[in-house]
This record gives structure tokens, C-alpha cells and sequence, in this order.
């Protein structure tokens, strides 16, 4: 199946399950340490904030994380802040024009061991399901190998959406990974389901993915 790792339990930590088809480095921590690489995809809703503390504490166990931000998440988290805290190089812009040819979205997919998008908007994850491509974060997600999970965080309503819920389970039966979300107090000031998971939760998740 597509999103899982094929190498698993025969391979290292840090392996992308690409067999021996070199990466191409974006940032050249992840080699210099050994260190899996997360690609984040942080998308435009308010718990984009949680992705600093997230953020912190992958480095801590030791993981290369890599932010890939969709264009309107600048309002929620800046892009300085989160440069500085994954301590690499933060990516948005498919057009730019970059020192070497490799096109941006591809280096990303590839170089992923993982891929955590959080917090997941209902946008995205609707757009992943329907196999749009519109935007950096979108096509790296569109062109991995690497597993990939999910962080919901929204407005009840809206994570109850039937159109919504369809396109998740649709994921779902295409082995793509989701975490929460929760029951909790919302930012738009009523309490249900739609909070993103617990930082531990969605990390420990990640881990799994990444043996
Ligand atoms: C203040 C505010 C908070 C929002 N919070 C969320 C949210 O928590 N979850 C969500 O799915 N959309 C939320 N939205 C809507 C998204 O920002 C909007 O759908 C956007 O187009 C998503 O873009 P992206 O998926 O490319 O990041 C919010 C919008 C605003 C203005």
C-alpha cells in the first residue's frame, strides 16, 4: 500500500522507504545527524500556534523537522518563529526560483521520512482527498511515498460535515494516517469535537510512523 513504509522493521530509523534511491537534501541536518525527517505542513487555523511547542519537542527526540507552510497560515504562526525553532530553512512558495533546478515540492517529498500536517484544516484534508495540487504543501504531500498523518483541529460543525467526514474516511481507506481530533474547549468559544490532539499523542504517532 502507498503510505506505508515498506522497509519497516528491516530498515533504520530514518529510513524513507525508497530503497536506495538517494535523497536529495534540502537542509543538511538531517545527514550531518542522522536524524528521520518530518516534513510539518502547518496549515491556517488557530492551533497553528501548538506547532512551535510540537516543533520544540520533536527536536528533542532527536527528529529533523521541516516546515511546509500553506499560504494564508502566516496569519495564525510566522514563518521567523518557526525557522527558529526547527532551526531549518521554512517552505511556502512553489515559484521561487531556487539555486539548484529540483523542483521544491519534490525535494520535500522525498526527503520525508513523514509527513505531519497540523494543524489539518478541513480545506486540506479535503483537498488532499479530491487529489488537488494547488499549492507547495499540497503537491509535496501529492508527490511522497512517505506516510502521512493527519492533525484535524476545527469548528465542530465543521468537523462534522458530511462532505467533510467523507473525504476523511476516504483517506482512511487509502492508508493515510489521522491523530484526534479531541473533545475540548474551541477557539470559537463552544466545547465539543474539533480540538487538535494532545502534542504527546500527535508526536508518539509520528514515532510510529517513522519505525
Ligand atoms: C480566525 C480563523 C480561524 C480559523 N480556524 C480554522 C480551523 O481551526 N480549522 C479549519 O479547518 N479552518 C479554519 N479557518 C478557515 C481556514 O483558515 C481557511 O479554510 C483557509 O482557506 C485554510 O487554508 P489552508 O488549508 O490552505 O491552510 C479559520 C479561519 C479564520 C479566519
Amino acid at each position: 500500500m502507498r503510505r506505508q513504509n515498506k522497509n519497516k522493521g528491516s530498515t533504520p530509523f530514518f529510513s524513507h522507504g525508497r530503497g536506495t534511491k538517494k535523497k536529495r537534501e534540502l537542509t543538511p541536518r538531517s545527514k550531518a545527524m542522522k536524524q528521520p525527517t518530518v516534513l510539518m505542513g502547518i496549515c491556517a487555523g488557530i492551533a497553528a500556534y501548538k506547532t512551535c511547542d510540537m516543533i520544540s519537542r520533536m527536536r528533542q527526540e532527536k527528529i529533523n523537522v521541516i516546515v511546509c507552510m500553506s499560504k494564508d497560515s502566516h496569519h495564525f504562526v510566522t514563518p521567523l518563529t518557526l525557522q527558529t525553532l526547527s532551526g531549518n530553512r521554512v517552505f511556502q512558495e512553489m515559484f521561487q526560483l531556487q539555486q539548484d533546478w529540483d523542483p521544491v515540492h519534490i525535494s520535500l517529498a522525498t526527503q520525508a521520512d513523514a509527513i505531519l500536517v497540523a494543524p489539518a484544516t478541513s480545506n486540506i484534508i479535503s483537498k488532499i482527498a479530491c487529489g488537488i495540487c494547488d499549492d507547495l504543501l499540497t503537491c509535496a504531500i501529492a508527490s511522497t511515498n512517505a506516510p502521512v498523518i493527519f492533525a484535524p483541529a476545527m469548528n465542530k460543525a465543521m468537523y462534522k460535515n458530511k462532505i467533510l467526514q467523507s473525504n476523511i474516511a476516504r483517506l482512511k481507506s487509502l492508508n493515510y494516517s489521522f491523530v484526534g481530533p479531541v473533545k475540548g474547549r474551541l477557539a470559537c468559544g463552544t466545547h465539543g469535537i474539533g480540538h487538535v490532539a494532545a502534542t504527546e499523542d500527535i508526536i508518539k504517532q509520528v514515532k510510529t510512523l517513522l519505525k
